[in-house]
Parts: C-alpha cells; sequence; structure tokens
C-alpha cells in the first residue's frame, strides 16, 4: 500500500479508527498530526474495545510504529493513561511508539480555561469537549505555548508553568468572571513525576518518518475530527482549532506533500455532529432519534448524545474538494438496515435558487434549504456481508449513489460493522 492520509469528511466522528486499524495491517507506520484528546476514536478487535484520545489507531499491530507529531496538541496524562491501558491488556507499546518533542502540551490550565469560555454568560458557546484544545493552540500561535521538549529542562519549565500559570489565571477570573481552583505547585509536582516516562517516548518524529520513508516504509495519517470542523474551511467559529483537511499532514507530520500517494475521505453514510453550529441536514425529531439509537451514536470523549441527521452530500463534496481525496471510505451502512426509506441531500436552495457548492461563509448557510431524493432501504442485516456482491442490491444501489453525487470519487471500502473484519474492499490502493 502506497502512504496515505485518513480524514473526516463530515463533522468528526466517521469511523476513522476503525478504517485507520483496518488499513494498518498492510502500513508500517501510523501518525497522528493535529487535534488532542478531543478526539475519540474507537477500535473494536475480537469484541475487544479501545477508544483512543492521544494514541494512533494502529497501535494495536505488534510490529507497527505509531506516532504523534509535531501538529497535535499533547495531554500527557491521557498518554500515560492510554499506554498504562494497553500495557495492562498485553499490547506492549515499548520501542514502537514516538512523541514529537515539537507537539506542545495541553496542560491542566488549558482545561480550564476552555471550560471557563464555554460557561462565561456573554459571547458565543462552541460546546467544545473540554479538553483545552483552543487555549493549547492559542498559546502555540501566540508563543508562549509549552512544548514536549520544553521537558528535558526542568528549571526552564518550572519558569514557564509559572508564567502561564499567572497569566490564565488572570484570564479565567478576570475576563471570564470564573475561578481557577488549581495551584501551580502541584501541577509541577505531577509533571515532575512523570516526565521521564514522556521523554522516553520522544524524538524527532519528522526525521523519523522521513527515514521510514526513504526505507520503503509505508505511512499512514490518521486524521482527527472533520472536514467541517477545520479552523478554515468548515463552519467557523463551530468548529476546532486546527486545520482537519488533508494538507495538515504535511505541516502536522513534517513531510513533504510529494511523500503522499492518496488522501482517503472517511464518510458517515448518514451524518452526524457534535457540540453546537449548522447542521442543514439534522433531523431534531423521531427519525434522528431512531439514528442516533441504531448508529449508537453517543460521543466517544465526552458521552454527549450526537446530533444525527440525513447523508449530505453538499458537505462531503466539500471535503473532496479541499483534500483532494483519491479514495472514499463509507462506514456504518448496517445502521440503516431497518430504514424502509433513506434521504440523502443532493443540493441546497436558497430562495429557491440550487446552491450545489457549501457556502464558504456561515453567514450565507442560514437561509440554506435541504434537497432530497429518496432511496428504497434494503431492510436486511449487513453486518455478515464481506463482499461488495453479499450486499443486496438497494444497499449497492445507495453505496452507487453517494458515489456519484460526490465526483465519482472511488470507494475505497464500505463498513458494514465497528469490527475490523466487517469491512467490504472495493477499489484498493
Ligand atoms: P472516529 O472518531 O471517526 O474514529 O469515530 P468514533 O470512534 O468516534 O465513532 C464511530 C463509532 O462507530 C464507534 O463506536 C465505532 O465502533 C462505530 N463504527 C465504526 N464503523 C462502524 C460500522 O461500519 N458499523 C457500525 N455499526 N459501527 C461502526
Ligand atoms: P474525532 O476525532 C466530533 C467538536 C466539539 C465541538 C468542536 C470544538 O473523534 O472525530 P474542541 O474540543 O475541539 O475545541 O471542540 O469540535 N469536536 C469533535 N466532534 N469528533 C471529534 O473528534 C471532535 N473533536 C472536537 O464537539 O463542537
Ligand atoms: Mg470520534
Amino acid at each position: 500500500m502506497a502512504n496515505l492520509i485518513v480524514i473526516g469528511a463530515q463533522w468528526g466522528d466517521e469511523g476513522k479508527a476503525k478504517t485507520i486499524d483496518y488499513l494498518t495491517e498492510r502500513s508500517d507506520v501510523v501518525i497522528r498530526f493535529q487535534g488532542g484528546a478531543n478526539a475519540g476514536h474507537t477500535v473494536i478487535v475480537d469484541s475487544q474495545k479501545f477508544v483512543f484520545h492521544m494514541v494512533p489507531s494502529g497501535i494495536m499491530y505488534p510490529d507497527k510504529s505509531c506516532i504523534i507529531g509535531n501538529g497535535v496538541v499533547f495531554d500527557a496524562e491521557q498518554f500515560l493513561r492510554e499506554v498504562d491501558e494497553l500495557t495492562e491488556k498485553g499490547f506492549s507499546v515499548e520501542g514502537r511508539l514516538f512523541v514529537s518533542d515539537q507537539a506542545h502540551m495541553v496542560l491542566p490550565y488549558h482545561k480550564a480555561l476552555d471550560q471557563a469560555a464555554e460557561s462565561r454568560k456573554s459571547g458565543v458557546t462552541i460546546g467544545t469537549t473540554g479538553r483545552g484544545i483552543g487555549p493549547a493552540y492559542a498559546d502555540k500561535a501566540a508563543r508562549t505555548g509549552i512544548r514536549v521538549g520544553d521537558l528535558r529542562d526542568w528549571d526552564a519549565f518550572e519558569a514557564k508553568i509559572a508564567a502561564a500559570y499567572s497569566q490564565k489565571k488572570d484570564t479565567i477570573e478576570k475576563v471570564y468572571g470564573g475561578t481557577l481552583k488549581m495551584e501551580p505547585a502541584p501541577i509541577l509536582e505531577q509533571y515532575k513525576t512523570i516526565k521521564d516516562r514522556i521523554l522516553a517516548f520522544v524524538t524527532d518524529t519528522s526525521h523519523f518518518a522521513f527515514e521510514a520513508s526513504r526505507a520503503g516504509k509505508r505511512l499512514l495519517f490518521e486524521g482527527a475530527q472533520g472536514t467541517l470542523l477545520d479552523i478554515d474551511h468548515g463552519t467557523y467559529p463551530f468548529v476546532t482549532s486546527s486545520n482537519t483537511i488533508a494538507g495538515a499532514a504535511c505541516t502536522g507530520a513534517g513531510i513533504g506533500p510529494c511523500a503522499i500517494d492518496h488522501a482517503v475521505g472517511i464518510v458517515k453514510t448518514y451524518t452526524t455532529r457534535v457540540g453546537n453550529g449548522p447542521f442543514p441536514t439534522e433531523q431534531d425529531n423521531a427519525m434522528g432519534e431512531r439514528l442516533r439509537k441504531e448508529g449508537g451514536e453517543f460521543g466517544a470523549t465526552t458521552g454527549r448524545p450526537r446530533r444525527c441527521g440525513w447523508f449530505d452530500s453538499v458537505i462531503v463534496r466539500k471535503a473532496v474538494q479541499t483534500s483532494g481525496l483519491t479514495r472514499l471510505a463509507l462506514t456504518k451502512l448496517d445502521v440503516l438496515n431497518t430504514f424502509e426509506e433513506i434521504k440523502v441531500c443532493t443540493h441546497y436552495e436558497i430562495d429557491g435558487k440550487r446552491i450545489d457548492q457549501f457556502p464558504s461563509h456561515i453567514s450565507l448557510l442560514e437561509k440554506v434549504v435541504p434537497v432530497y431524493e429518496s432511496l428504497p432501504g434494503w431492510e436486511r442485516d449487513l453486518s455478515g456481508c464481506r463482499t461488495i456482491d453479499d450486499l443486496p442490491e438497494n444497499a449497492r444501489k445507495y453505496v452507487r449513489r453517494l458515489q456519484e453525487l460526490c465526483y465519482n470519487v472511488p470507494i475505497l471500502l464500505v463498513s458494514v460493522g465497528p469490527e475490523r473484519r466487517q469491512t467490504i474492499e472495493v477499489d484498493p490502493v
């Protein structure tokens, strides 16, 4: 398999981790390149379930390397929790899990700041995961962040924490009217305890990826969140604080674009969103409730119910355009098993005028009306299907129609269940 980037084509939770786990078998190195512990990536192998927030989803294969790249905002506590869980369950990460020394750290005060910003009385509420993502990326952009490599010089680290702490305290208390309950001393004590464990994973991951690629190893880049949560191309301000499109793999892993052979968009066969912001095909009704129940649509990070709606081809076309997708992976087709009729949004209308492209600014989204076509369901269990020919004709027609609506990008695979083996390969890379 060539080097490929896997990204979410909607608002996250498309089933990226399941697909990445599946594709890891024919890769050598799996690299997370953006986001942080806001991600909730579920991998289920032989009924054993892991939800990764920090560790790349390829870690289940004992002979593969995994990297947390420079573009990730690194949550050390969460990382160690996952390492411990993996080790307890018999998955050794020794010598094959690496963290970039350039990655910025998410510290406890970032989470407090995120939560204070979300609970303030005035202003826009994003509905964040509360994992400190926005404040950590804000520090990075302001050049006041603390990076993983800073743990190497403890005295300098202490001074940086002290400076950042008093600044965050002021913001939380004077700007947001909240209280910062933690003190710097216990934070420092905690990080002093874990620093050597963390440093054991730290390396120049950009160089590692470059050498791996030169040696003919296959790289798999694992995106988090989804295209419509991209800080530039998503439904700003209701977005996350990183670029989530394929281009971010280059900056977030420190590799050049010519090293990439394919960009795969993970596409749920209906649509979900967690948090606030526009969602044109949302079904805030019994149909949405049914999708949520059939799809088990509750956030893997926060447990929040996901908002559910019909497949929206307009947003997936945006993903094809912004990431140059060369394959689509369609997921959760089995969730639609019991539906007698399934709707797909083909385009929008504004004041009766046809709109095929996702509006580039949120102000233009207010008046869009989704236009649907109806397809007949298959009303059969798909979870045992393993080839495209096993699918009932109506399921095949549904897949074909989604592809047509998305610039006919070839389908890499169709997923019919959460387990690794519940995967139908269509057009491999
Ligand atoms: P990610 O953030 O894109 O990796 O996705 P999440 O792990 O947050 O959410 C996807 C959920 O759907 C998880 O609970 C997966 O186990 C589950 N899942 C993935 N693919 C399929 C599928 O094809 N069918 C079903 N029924 N569940 C799936
Ligand atoms: P994965 O990788 C779905 C959403 C939050 C909120 C917005 C900003 O599992 O697909 P943040 O905490 O990032 O500042 O929140 O982004 N969000 C996600 N939604 N899946 C995710 O990750 C998400 N990560 C963030 O709900 O609306
Ligand atoms: Mg998720």
